[in-house]
């Protein structure tokens, strides 16, 4: 009995000295990157990876992570991509360029974790050179968090990230908050494609994010199950999307998607629904909840219809054609005003500009472009929403899309409630 509890007391105590903590090599002016993988590599089971705070190191190539089992990736320092745009693209255009700048796939218990230190802890992509420049061309994606089982991302803080920022594709029990990502520009130019989150993955919870960008807030992928946003801010994108989904005729998966208390300001959408004309599959059992919008162009809007306007003319409506369904969407309590005053979004480099809907009056809080047929149980509720200029809130649907009452009058006309938007 006593041998038996010293043997437990034992292995308690050397695994937990079994945990160490590795500091990532740095020398001025060189490449850390090199030292960093080396370091990973070595200790790649229960240990604390370490940027120093103090430190500013050089990610001036990127990295794909080992497979991680108990890691914790520390970054109390700060991080730099290079500010040489060229020296990025040879990187991303080079073979064997992982898919982002860190790459992580595959692991279990792995973290994610940035400083609280308001000075120390910030990732810096320097995008405003590539914005100004309105450089598109191989750019890098920040952080692929793929293929994690239970994984967080913590504290983490990205200073004008080039591109999309965090994705968790083929993750489960992630749990991301506290994030921190700053795409804004100083100048007139635009922080294109810098998505916020990318959904993918079963069981993953976002609270407490706060996002200043130019793209989605929150995209959620095919395939994604159980994912739940909440407590969180969102400024200057594309707000809180699903898809785009089914495109190619592709086959969608998505369920139970719990988005809530977002405050959005100045965002071209707020709650968002995408998917791709002859698409396949279903999204199903989605809700967005307590949104409160500011200066919000398209509050909410939901299209079956997308389609790419640089290919040919909108595909028609057809019993040959498949859709994506969808099924069981909510919109409650959604409460700001809509943009009504002219404005070109920053995104917009065409005429008609990408987001423009034909035969909008721009006082929409509500569009449904529905596929007849495809869409069951869409209701939108408590909606209380004013115009920027004070003319009558309007809605966009079309009554012989949909089987239930949608919350408000199904027409192309004035905002009126129904019994179901009670
Ligand atoms: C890591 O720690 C766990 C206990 O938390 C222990 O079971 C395992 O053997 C350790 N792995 C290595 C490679 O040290
Ligand atoms: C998971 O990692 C954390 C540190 O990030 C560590 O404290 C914890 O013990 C790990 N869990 C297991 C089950 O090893
Ligand atoms: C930028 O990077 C490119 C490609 O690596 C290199 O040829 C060029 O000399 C660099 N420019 C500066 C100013 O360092
Ligand atoms: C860390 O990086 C951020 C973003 O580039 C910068 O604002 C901050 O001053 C840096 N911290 C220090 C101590 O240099
Ligand atoms: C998603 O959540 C539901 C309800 O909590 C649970 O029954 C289901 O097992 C979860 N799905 C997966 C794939 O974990
Ligand atoms: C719908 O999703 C919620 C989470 O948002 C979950 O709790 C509930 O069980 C799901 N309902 C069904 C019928 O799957
Ligand atoms: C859609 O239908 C209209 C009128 O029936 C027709 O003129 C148009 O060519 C069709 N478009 C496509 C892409 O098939
Ligand atoms: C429609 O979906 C069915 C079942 O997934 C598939 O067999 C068929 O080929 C699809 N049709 C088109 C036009 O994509
Ligand atoms: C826009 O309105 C015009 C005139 O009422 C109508 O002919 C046209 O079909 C409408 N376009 C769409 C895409 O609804
Ligand atoms: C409503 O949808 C039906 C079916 O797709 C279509 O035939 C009709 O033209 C639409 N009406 C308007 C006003 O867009």
């Amino acid at each position: 009995m006593l041998l038996g509890l010293l043997l437990l007391l034992q292995v308690t105590a050397s695994a937990a000295l079994a945990w160490d903590t590795f500091v990532v090599p740095h020398a001025p002016g060189e490449n850390d990157t090199p030292g960093l993988l080396a370091l990973v590599t070595k200790h790649s089971t229960n240990a604390t990876i370490m940027f120093s705070k103090g430190v500013t190191y050089n990610m001036f190539t990127a990295i794909k992570f080992p497979v991680l089992s108990n890691v914790e990736i520390r970054i109390e320092g700060n991080l730099t991509y290079p500010a040489n745009i060229s020296a990025v693209q040879a990187v991303v255009g080079g073979s064997g360029f992982p898919g982002s700048w860190f790459t992580f796939s595959g692991g279990t218990n792995v973290t994610l974790r940035g400083s609280t230190d308001p000075r120390w802890g910030w990732v810096d992509g320097h995008g405003q050179a590539w914005w100004d420049a309105v450089q598109q061309v191989n750019r890098p994606h920040g952080w692929a968090f793929n293929h994690i089982t239970n994984g967080v991302i913590r504290d983490m803080k990205l200073w004008k990230p080039v591109a999309w920022n965090f994705a968790t594709s083929g993750s489960v029990n992630v749990h991301a908050f506290n994030n921190r990502i700053l795409a804004v520009s100083d100048t007139s130019s635009f922080p294109f494609n810098t998505d916020g989150f990318s959904a993918g993955g079963t069981n993953l919870l976002f609270e407490n994010n706060y996002i200043v960008n130019g793209d989605d807030c929150l995209t959620v992928g095919s395939g994604a199950h159980n994912i739940t946003w909440r407590n969180s801010y969102c400024e200057g994108g594309h707000g809180l999307s699903i898809g785009s989904l089914g495109k190619g005729g592709s086959v969608a998966d998505v369920q139970n998607v719990f988005i809530e208390k977002t405050f959005m300001k100045s965002t071209l959408y707020g709650a968002r629904f995408k998917s791709w004309t002859g698409g396949n599959g279903l999204a199903r059992n989605v809700t967005w909840k307590d949104i409160t919008f500011v200066d919000v162009a398209f509050p909410i809007y939901v299209t079956q219809n997308y389609w790419d306007q640089g290919i040919g003319p909108r595909p028609n409506a057809s019993d040959t054609l498949n859709n994506t369904h969808i099924a069981d969407f909510t919109f409650q309590n959604f409460v700001g005003t809509i943009r009504d005053k002219p404005y070109v979004e920053g995104s917009c480099v065409s005429d008609p500009c990408w987001y423009a809907v034909a035969n909008a009056t721009g006082r929409e809080v509500v569009i449904l472009d529905l596929y007849p047929g495809t869409a069951q149980s869409i209701v939108a509720k408590d909606v209380f929403s004013t115009t920027q200029t004070g003319r009558p809130v309007a809605v966009m649907c079309n009554s012989t899309t949909v089987t239930n009452d949608v919350g408000f009058r199904c027409w192309n006309g004035p905002f009126v409630r129904t019994r179901a938007g009670l």
